[in-house]
């Protein structure tokens, strides 16, 4: 489909999370009637930067910023209420006229002690840390699929919360005073602080799965938003260094009530490297002057917790991978401008464990911790390409670079991010 049609588009993260899906989001919201959120919770951060001011969110829809947009949080989404509040309060007193938001009734709710349970598991694991974002998202998870947690809609109903409170409260604090030898928050007091949220909610809830279902036959464009990245996903990610739901483009179906059928398009952004939070291994990892330099210049610190991220070059195995499992239509590189000035970039374009070429991206964390990367070097290029509107443009080293990577990867690049703001978005195809 090309400019001007109407469409469905899934955007996903195709590394480890922190490809900055914040800024396309954004960009493509603009000619979306409705952005959705269908994952993870606020272990996401997504910086947005309109005009001179930055926006760093976590919860809410990206599109949140574009007054007149439908935002919704899907049911595949973990929502802790405390911070829906105060990343709403804080929006309005920055003076954002905020669009609509929805929120689906059964999305399941972060609880205080989840987030208890998040921190004495990770305290637990000692060395073995997962570096989780502390946020409760695993614990909530956990609580969905063992069939005991608590839904927006739950909520609503001040008997039935009551009662799964009650019943949820006695038993993780029987777990976290018992196994973790830590302090417990108690029943009331937690009844108490929610209790506070349920207007909020109420104000918001609804059945999104009906409301972007009848918006998709009246033939609004609809942009699914995810968070994190493929490497996290539970299922395809590097488990156990994974969160807890499906970043994937499968995600966005599940996460919403949408039949794959309606889908038409799952873009995929792809930093032009490789970042990474948290513990587990990274083949094309430089803990050398490279990793400082390109941290610096892409400013690769979390939004969410502040922590440096691990920095290396982009991985062809890895994003080869990520096509695959998502089915990509499209990339969105971003974060080209990071790579300005440097006299050489390294492409890793497969794996070498022992005297073997690898090309599949491994199931098991010991392998890939024993793979090597094999190299390609391609020319930089010196030319700051901030300010250029389009790709014929860009210095011919830069051209060559993408152009690489589109033949390795055989997927086409749709956008190219040359900077934080909106405006520094080259459109190669239109996704709208
Ligand atoms: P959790 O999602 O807080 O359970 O953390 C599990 C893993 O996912 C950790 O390695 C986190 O650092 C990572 N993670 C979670 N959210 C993000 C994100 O938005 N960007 C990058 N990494 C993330």
């Amino acid at each position: 489909m090309g400019c001007g049609d109407l469409a469905t588009v899934i955007l996903v993260g195709t590394q480890w999370g922190d490809e900055g899906k914040g800024k396309v989001t954004d960009f493509l919201a603009e000619k979306a009637d409705i952005v959705v959120r269908f994952q993870g919770g606020n272990n996401a951060g997504h910086t947005v930067v309109v005009g001179d001011t930055e926006f760093k969110l976590h919860l809410i829809p990206s599109g949140i910023l574009h007054p007149g947009k439908l935002c919704i949080i899907g049911n595949g989404v973990v929502i802790d209420p405390a911070v829906l509040q105060k990343e709403l309060q804080s929006l309005i007193d920055r003076g954002i006229p905020l669009s609509k938001l929805l929120i689906d009734h059964r999305a399941h709710l972060i609880m205080p002690y989840h987030r208890l349970l998040d921190e004495a598991e990770e305290k637990n694991r000692g060395a073995n840390q997962l570096g989780t974002t502390k946020r409760g998202i695993g614990p909530a998870y956990a609580d969905k699929y063992s069939r005991e947690g608590i839904r927006v809609v739950d909520m609503l109903d001040d008997q039935e919360f009551a009662e799964k409170l009650k019943k949820n409260t006695n038993n993780k604090n029987r777990l976290l005073d018992k196994y973790y030898q830590t302090t417990v928050d108690e029943y009331d007091q937690t009844q108490l602080e929610y209790n506070g949220y349920v207007a909020l909610l109420r104000k918001h809830a609804a059945d999104c799965g009906e409301v972007i279902n009848e918006a998709i036959k009246s033939g609004k464009n609809i942009l699914f938003e995810g968070a994190q990245g493929a490497l996290l996903d539970i299922d395809f990610g590097t488990y156990p260094y994974v969160t807890s739901s499906h970043p994937t483009a499968a995600g966005a179906c599940l996460g919403t009530g949408v039949g794959p059928t309606n889908i038409d398009k799952v873009i995929g952004v792809i930093k032009a490297y490789t970042t990474r939070v948290g513990e587990g291994p990274f083949p094309t990892e430089l803990n050398d002057q490279m990793g400082d330099l390109i941290r610096r210049q892409g400013h690769e610190f979390g939004t969410t917790t502040g922590r440096p991220r691990r920095c290396g070059w982009f991985d062809v195995v890895i994003a080869r991978y990520s096509t695959r499992i998502n089915g990509l239509s499209h990339l969105a590189v971003t974060k080209l401008d990071v790579l300005s000035g440097l006299a050489e970039i390294k492409i890793c374009i497969a794996y070498k464990l022992n005297d073997q070429i690898i090309n599949n991206f491994p199931a098991s964390l010991k392998v890939l911790a024993q793979c090597e990367p094999v190299y390609e070097t391609m020319p930089g290029w010196q030319e700051d390409i901030t300010e250029i509107k389009n790709i014929a443009d860009l210095p011919l080293n830069a051209r060559r670079y993408l152009d690489r990577l589109t033949e390795l990867t055989e997927v086409p690049v749709a956008l190219i991010g040359v900077g934080q703001k909106r405006s520094q978005t080259i459109v190669v195809e239109e996704l709208f």
